[in-house]
């Protein structure tokens, strides 16, 4: 069991604000703020042969973590700015079933999956490239949940792929990917999963998964900022890998500056463009080290406990959730229903509460280094404010060593 009072003291911010938004933007830990001083001291002090010593080497120990938070085999993982930009090197990239154009999308999915097939829309036609696709949305009965037998209903001899999110971002109902893998998989179709919004907060397989690409990021669970996503892509098929937008890093041998060929890099580096913003990644490591050595299980563990208490505490004061009550279908995201979200959530930013709004919902993520009495004051607050209009109740803010 993780000693969390202690692993608490690495996160200064949560000092300040009691932080139920860590699915958004993960707070910085203190190891990454000292990997960011090292990055401007590494670049100062080294100049140019920095990228050989010090750079490169990091990128490498980068994709490597990602392998380890994903138990994907060596190889089998490359770094992208974000995931909107590995999402759109796989919608060009992927080796799809010839003669099929369909992408299923789940209708609870996070929208820039929607939009980079939407972009490459064409007439719906018979066209078996990989323009023109026709894209479907599955849709949500509850507005909450999609069974895997909805996907699967949908999958016919025309889909080429099923993408989906491992998390949905506004009900945090945990999706049974491997059902739906499986589901594609039996129809001839891939299988792309998102899981930015599981990522350092549930444990991942995408072997066991069986999916044929995964993407991800350190930005929100990992703690590990922006600029450090990544993709992930089933080894036997990264020889048939193409994307169309790419760059000399995404070659076998970029420093042979060869112009008119491009010979692809044997793993999945050739899912990678041009010179990476190192910076972020000293960050992104500290963060992916930090939760690797937490564990992943372990986390998942204290969300579902924190989670628990909150949809409690909404049922006690009967306000309304969207999110799962089924600890296996969730992890560290309730919803809460609310007409005017945006103004409560700047009112419990002004009474030390981060939270996040989205259309007609308030929505909670606590760190999961909020202690126990974090979360009833938080939960005060809230609900406080969701029951008795937007006057937050005058109890004083706590204070936490
Ligand atoms: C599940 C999911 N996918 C994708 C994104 C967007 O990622 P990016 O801004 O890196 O493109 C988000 C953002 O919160 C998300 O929650």
């Amino acid at each position: 069991m993780p000693d969390w009072k202690r692993l608490r003291n690495e996160f200064p911010l949560l000092d300040r604000y009691i932080y139920f938004n860590a699915c958004s933007l993960g707070p910085l830990p203190r190891r990454g703020k000292a990997a960011l001083a090292r990055y401007a001291e590494d670049w100062d002090s080294q100049g140019t042969p920095v990228w050989f010593t010090t750079w490169l080497p990091l990128l490498e120990r980068f994709r490597g973590k990602v392998g380890e938070l994903l138990g994907a085999p060596p190889g089998s993982t490359a770094i992208a700015p974000s995931v909107s930009v590995a999402l759109s090197t796989l919608a060009t990239g992927l080796p799809l079933p010839p003669g099929r154009n369909k992408v299923l999308i789940g209708e609870l999915d996070f929208p820039t999956i929607g939009h980079q097939w939407l972009s490459r829309r064409g007439d719906g036609g018979s066209s078996p490239t990989q323009k023109g696709f026709e894209v479907e949305f599955v849709p949500s009965k509850d507005g909450m949940t999609i069974p895997p037998e909805a996907f699967a209903e949908r999958i016919d001899s025309r889909t080429a792929l099923v993408a989906t999110t491992h998390l949905f971002y506004t009900t945090g109902y945990l999706q049974d990917v491997r059902a739906i893998a499986d589901a594609a998989h039996a129809a001839g179709a891939l299988c792309l999963i998102d899981g930015y919004q599981t990522c350092g907060c549930v444990p991942i397989d995408v072997v066991a998964m069986d999916c044929d690409a995964f993407v991800g990021g350190c930005l929100k669970w990992v703690s590990g900022g922006p600029g450090n996503a990544f993709l992930y892509v089933r080894p036997d098929l990264i020889p048939r890998v193409r994307p169309q937008g790419t760059g000399w890093f995404a070659t076998r041998d970029p420093f042979s500056f060869t112009l008119q060929e491009l010979v692809w890099a044997d793993d999945a580096r050739r899912l990678e463009t041009g010179t990476w913003a190192v910076g972020c990644h000293y960050a992104g490591l500290a963060g992916l080290e930090l939760v690797l050595e937490v564990g992943v299980a372990s986390i998942q563990e204290r969300l579902h406990d924190l989670t628990d208490r909150i949809l409690e505490r909404c049922d006690e004061a009967g306000v309304k959730t969207f999110t799962p009550r089924e600890r296996a279908r969730r992890c560290g995201i309730v919803t809460l229903e609310c007409d005017r979200p945006e103004e409560v959530e700047a009112k419990l930013h002004a009474a030390g509460v981060i939270v996040d709004s989205r259309p007609g919902r308030v929505r909670l993520s606590p760190h999961w280094c909020v202690t126990d009495d974090e979360l009833e004051h938080g939960m005060d607050l809230v609900l406080g404010l969701l029951r008795h209009g937007l006057t937050p109740p005058t109890t004083s803010r706590p204070t936490f060593a």
